[in-house]
């Protein structure tokens, strides 16, 4: 009985994500659409007012994502960023996480899930970001973005650690 029940909590967690994760970075994924996946739910329309809370909550509503209580998203002048952290800007967490080196300009909203409303008026701030990195096509790609980290860089303290490439 009690194995049964842990069965069902590991799959429970698995499915629940939007993703599988690879144990290296830069394998490859079985959807080809993980990489625009990853682009609506967290990097920006080209034209979009982040000044104004309205228009943040009816993306977020657009997006299917009122239940998830904290998001992260990218204006898409700054899509290349991102891009690099799975190619030379990042480095290797666990697993196909990777962490960007240095800190990128993101908007972490915050919602409130019972009315799928907006708490802060989101501002830009400066952070470190934790995607996982699949190979999807011929390119490595962000194909989900990680809550923030509370744990700086590793880099300092294990110099094994490896660079996220596609090799
Ligand atoms: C979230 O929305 C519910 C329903 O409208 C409301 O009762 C609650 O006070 C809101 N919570 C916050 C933190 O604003």
């Amino acid at each position: 009985m009690r194995v049964v029940l842990l069965i069902a909590v590991v799959c429970s967690c698995a499915a629940g994500d939007e993703d599988s994760f690879n144990n290296r970075p830069c394998q490859p994924n079985n959807d080809q659409n993980a990489y625009s996946k990853f682009e609506a739910k967290h990097i920006l329309p080209k034209k979009f007012k982040t000044s104004s809370t309205p228009v943040w909550e009816k993306h977020i509503k657009s997006l299917k994502r009122c239940k998830v209580e904290t998001q992260t998203f990218i204006e898409r002048s700054k899509v290349n960023l991102v891009k690099k952290i799975c190619n030379g800007n990042g480095w290797n967490r666990q697993g196909n996480l990777c962490t960007s080196n240095s800190k990128l300009p993101v908007y972490v909203v915050k919602v409130n899930t019972s009315s799928c409303t907006v708490l802060n008026t989101p501002r830009k701030t400066e952070e470190l970001v934790t995607v996982a990195c699949d190979k999807v096509g011929n390119d490595c790609l962000p194909v989900h973005l990680q809550a923030k980290q509370q744990t700086q860089k590793g880099r300092k303290f294990n110099r094994f650690i490896a660079t996220c490439w596609l090799f």
